[in-house]
């Protein structure tokens, strides 16, 4: 029988290494995919057989794309699992105020924010479950048509971080992505779910952050593997959202409704949503 395929995203480092090496020690063969080749082939060549590396940009969709197609022929026509976990900090602070020649262009308009980590962090998670129910429905496992999905987001999706703007905003979007897809895609056997580390000492944080970050206030790689099993050992979990702390994980709700109108609009009227939605999600079906 042919091993299950499992495809991790920033995976030459942090967590994305610890996730990866944790799948393939439970017997799946490894996608590493990332960006960086030194250490993504690296990473790939201290799991030895059944690890592979893709170099992967995904925040370019050909990239990401291209990866898929090659993890899913590498694996023998199947895939299992995927956890969209590569994400970057703030490129350019939303704060920062430029001399007027640095700011405007030659027409005087002002120059974009560089968006970059809305790239990696939200819309390269979106099209990756995009990607990956495509190939988990056309797999040819055993779990022909299942999956399971998990990106990374983080305490910055629950909380805020005021440094990191976009990152809070990408986070948030990774939250809102799973509680809205999760419950859909279950129906067809793929499972969507999100965890939102706390800190974790890896390559993302900043040199000064680790030298004086207190002991009790790590959250170690551990954790992280700890959630990967909940959704590993549990086919019927989707949707979830789970906070990482110290060595705990915690499964967070949405917020409460705040009155029975809208308690009612997020629950009774899904079957008129579901009922309209359907003319208007048949007319555009195919236009990109
Ligand atoms: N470390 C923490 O405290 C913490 C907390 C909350 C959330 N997170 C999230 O965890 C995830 C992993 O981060 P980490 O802490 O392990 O950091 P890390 O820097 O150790 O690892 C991130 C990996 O992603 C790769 N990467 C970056 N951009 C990429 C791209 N465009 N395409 C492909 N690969 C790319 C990097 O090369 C790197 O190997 C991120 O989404 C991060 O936002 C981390």
């Amino acid at each position: 029988m042919s091993k299950p395929v499992a495809i991790v995203t920033g995976a030459g480092s942090g967590i994305g290494l610890a996730i990866a090496t944790h799948l393939h020690s439970l017997g799946y063969r490894t996608v590493i995919a990332d960006m960086n080749a030194e250490s993504g082939s690296a990473a790939a060549a201290s799991l030895g057989p059944d690890a592979t590396f893709i170099q992967t940009d995904v925040s370019n969709y050909r990239s990401q794309a291209l990866m898929f197609k090659k993890a899913f022929e590498w694996g023998g026509n199947r895939l299992d699992f995927c956890h969209a976990n590569a994400g970057i900090d703030d490129r350019q602070l939303l704060y920062e105020d430029l001399a007027e020649e640095a700011a405007v262009d030659e027409e005087g308009l002002v120059k974009p924010l560089n968006t970059k980590t809305m790239s990696v962090n939200l819309e390269a998670v979106i099209q990756g479950l995009w990607l990956f129910k495509y190939y988990v429905r056309r797999s040819e496992g055993p779990g022909r048509g299942k999956g399971k999905f998990v990106a990374t987001s983080s305490s910055a999706g629950l909380y805020y971080m005021t440094t990191n703007p976009q990152y809070t905003a990408s986070k948030y979007g990774v939250v809102g992505l799973t509680r809205a897809a999760g419950p859909v895609f279950a129906k067809e056997g793929i499972t969507v779910n999100c965890i939102c580390p706390a800190f974790i000492p890896t390559n993302l944080c900043p040199p000064e952050m680790l030298e004086v970050w207190p002991k009790e206030h790590i959250t170690p790689l551990s954790t992280a593997v700890k959630a990967i099993d909940a959704f590993l050992n549990d086919d019927s979990m989707t949707g979830q959202v789970v906070e990482l702390s110290q060595e705990n994980i915690y499964f967070r709700q949405m917020v409460d409704w705040a009155n029975e109108s809208q308690k009612w609009i997020g629950t009774e009227s899904l079957a008129i949503w579901d009922k309209a939605y359907a003319k208007v999600h048949e007319k555009k079906k195919g236009t990109n």
